[in-house]
């Protein structure tokens, strides 16, 4: 394989454990990768990393054999309740594969424990398995391993159990380092010791220096692997054996495009991508019922206790279509998959990328269709300069079946149906607009009607989106949609009963009317009072946030802004005359990270 062509792992500067270079004998990996040659002997040589190399180029392994090197070059063993080694990643699914990985190599190494901790399980099990089998090394999701370090009470004291960690991972760095887990990853970091070695890694490597500081990389090597047969110059992010496509049509044609383009793949293995979980359970219930002889599976991040089976299953298949939301974009690997299809574009460029690397990796040709409404084609052009990543055009198959009036029929039949869809709608209007990428994706300039026909909605949605708009192009059906039943019986009569209590309030509070209303204005004038007052606070701390940390960039004042607005609730009572020696404390005290960021006082 071209992708596989860095030497024997023999020829590395630092040699491995004979043991290690036997669990990648049994693996059939003769040769490294080159983000695998240029990283091992760095993280070995205790140096603090930060690798970018395109997906599915084994980074897992540059960070797994260096733990396990590091942990075996301890002059203290550790003991069963001893953390040494913590990988965190954004998902439980890129948790569990992590941790086979790490398995296959730490069965060589029975004096190891290895723990995996993640969302989805009961966390009373999760302390009383780290309690009875220890766990030197810890694969976790940021929420969960937040969790067990509040588990004192039930006799685990992670705090304690970390004080001697050697290598703390986080894969997809850039992810886990976002606002989305600021929050959990801060509050893990504090518990971490500082004298550690820290490695992040990610197809789309963080970019800004305070994230590094944050994530506690002390003068990181940072390692960028570019891809091979793409010129030295490009930083082209998505692999050079990647097909990537794109098919311009209108809202309501997309979902009949899909639909054939799957009809006339079914012995392949699909990934379909939307941008909500709503989406997805409404599609992929849709696809289910009309692609006849296929399997189709449907994973999203609201999914509590199916997940992992869904994914396990689904690596086993042969062919299939799993119908997911972006928990599966990010670190995946199942190496048959031939189609990665995204029918909502990402709500950023290097989520597209991410998405993309679930196909062709390690050398292994795959392709990638994205579905592009005509006010978005502008998108192509901003996904090859942003990201060096060229599209062909794709042109939709001339007058495929039309299904929608299938679905409609699907919706009046059964109120679940109908309700999947109005939920469906709704969220993908919200998540449209949250485009990082907004002067593409308008969302004044959205087509509500035909997205709606393309929904197959039976009415439009009351939301705050389509308030005061009209829709002569989308015609309702002609039913009162509250007379449509759930086809579950039990459901139904549950609905039932609820509508003949609400009918029951409603004459009751008849009479009443003028005195509820009057009752509802006093407590809303209250709590606008409330509100106003809030609002003018935030301000007011939000200018001394300002006057504190000046010479910052503004667009990283907002991250500042959290860590002062804290500070100032704690500190609001300090006069004037204190505020510059509190200043100076803020900068010499570890508690406030400002990132390496000169802060001056005024
Ligand atoms: N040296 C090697 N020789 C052959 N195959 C390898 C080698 N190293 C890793 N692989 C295989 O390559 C595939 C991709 O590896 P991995 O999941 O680590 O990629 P990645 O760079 O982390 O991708 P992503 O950015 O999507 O997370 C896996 O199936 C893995 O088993
Ligand atoms: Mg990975």
């Amino acid at each position: 394989m071209e992708h596989v062509t860095e030497g024997a792992w023999e020829t590395l500067p630092v040699p491995l454990h004979p043991r290690v270079l036997a669990a990648l004998r049994e693996l059939g990996f003769p040769y490294m990768t080159p983000v695998q040659s240029a990283t091992i002997p760095l993280f070995m040589k205790n140096k603090d990393v930060a690798a970018e190399a395109v997906t599915g180029s084994g980074k897992t392994l540059a960070f797994v054999i260096p733990i396990l090197q590091i942990l075996l070059k301890r002059e203290e063993k550790l003991k069963k309740m001893q953390v040494g080694a913590i990988i965190i990643t954004p998902t439980r699914e890129l948790a569990i594969q992590i941790n086979e990985v790490l398995l296959h190599f730490s069965k060589h190494f029975p004096q190891f424990s290895q723990i995996l901790l993640i969302g989805g399980r009961n966390p009373g099990e999760d302390v009383e398995r780290f309690k009875e089998q220890g766990g030197n090394i810890i694969v976790a999701t940021p929420g969960r391993l937040e969790d067990m370090f509040r588990r004192k009470a039930e006799g685990l004291d992670l705090a304690n159990c970390v004080k001697s960690l050697d290598v703390l991972v986080l894969d997809e760095a850039d992810r886990l380092l976002d606002m989305g887990f600021e929050a959990s990853i801060n509050t893990i970091l504090e518990f971490l010791p500082k004298q550690r070695r820290t490695g992040l890694f990610s197809a789309t490597q963080t970019q800004e220096v305070e994230n590094l500081v944050r994530a506690g990389l002390r003068n990181p090597v940072r390692i960028s692997v570019k891809e091979k047969g793409v010129a030295a110059t490009s930083t082209q992010k998505t692999p050079s054996r990647l097909e990537n496509y794109y098919m311009v049509c209108k809202a309501d044609e997309k979902f009949n495009q899909l639909v054939h383009f799957l009809q006339n793949h079914k012995q392949e293995k699909h990934l379909v991508f939307f941008s909500t979980c709503a989406c997805v359970e409404y599609y992929g219930k849709a696809l289910e019922a009309l692609i006849k002889n296929a399997k189709i599976m449907c994973i999203h991040g609201k999914m509590k206790y199916k997940r992992n089976k869904i994914f396990m299953e689904f690596r086993n298949l042969q062919s299939g279509i799993l119908v997911c939301t972006d928990v599966m974009a990010r670190g995946i690997d199942i190496p048959e998959v031939n189609w990665v299809l995204q029918y909502d574009p990402p709500s950023n460029a290097s989520a597209f990328v991410h998405r993309c690397g679930r196909t062709a990796r390690i050398g292994h040709t795959g392709s990638a269709l994205v579905f592009l409404l005509p006010m978005e084609e502008s998108y192509v052009n901003f996904l090859s300069i942003n990201q060096k990543c060229p599209l062909q055009e794709m042109k939709p198959q001339k007058n495929p079946a039309d299904l929608l009036p299938q679905l409609k029929s699907m919706a009046l039949a059964d109120r679940a149906v109908f309700e999947k869809g109005m939920k469906a709608f709704v969220s993908c209007v919200q998540a449209y607009a949250k485009h990082e990428c907004n002067l593409i994706f308008r969302l004044k300039d959205l087509d509500f009607a035909s997205l709606a026909r393309g929904f197959a909605l039976l009415r439009m949605p009351k939301m705050p989106e389509l308030r005061g708009k009209q829709f002569p192009h989308f015609v309702p059906v002609d039913i009162d949609t509250d007379t449509i039943a759930f086809k579950d019986k039990n459901r139904e009569k549950q609905r039932q009963k609820f509508l003949e209590q609400q009918r029951k309030e409603k004459k009751e509070n008849e009479g009443r009317k003028k005195f509820i209303k009057n009752k509802a204005w006093s407590k809303q004038k209250a709590k606008k009072e409330k509100k106003k007052k809030m609002n003018e606070k935030r301000k007011r701390e939000e200018v001394y946030a300002f006057f504190w940390l000046r010479p910052c960039k503004i667009e990283s004042l907002s991250k500042y802004k959290l860590y002062s607005r804290e500070t100032l609730k704690q500190k609001s009572h300090l006069d004037s005359k204190l505020l510059p020696l509190f200043t100076l404390w803020c900068l010499v005290s570890s508690n406030y990270n400002f990132c390496g960021q000169p802060a001056y006082i005024i």
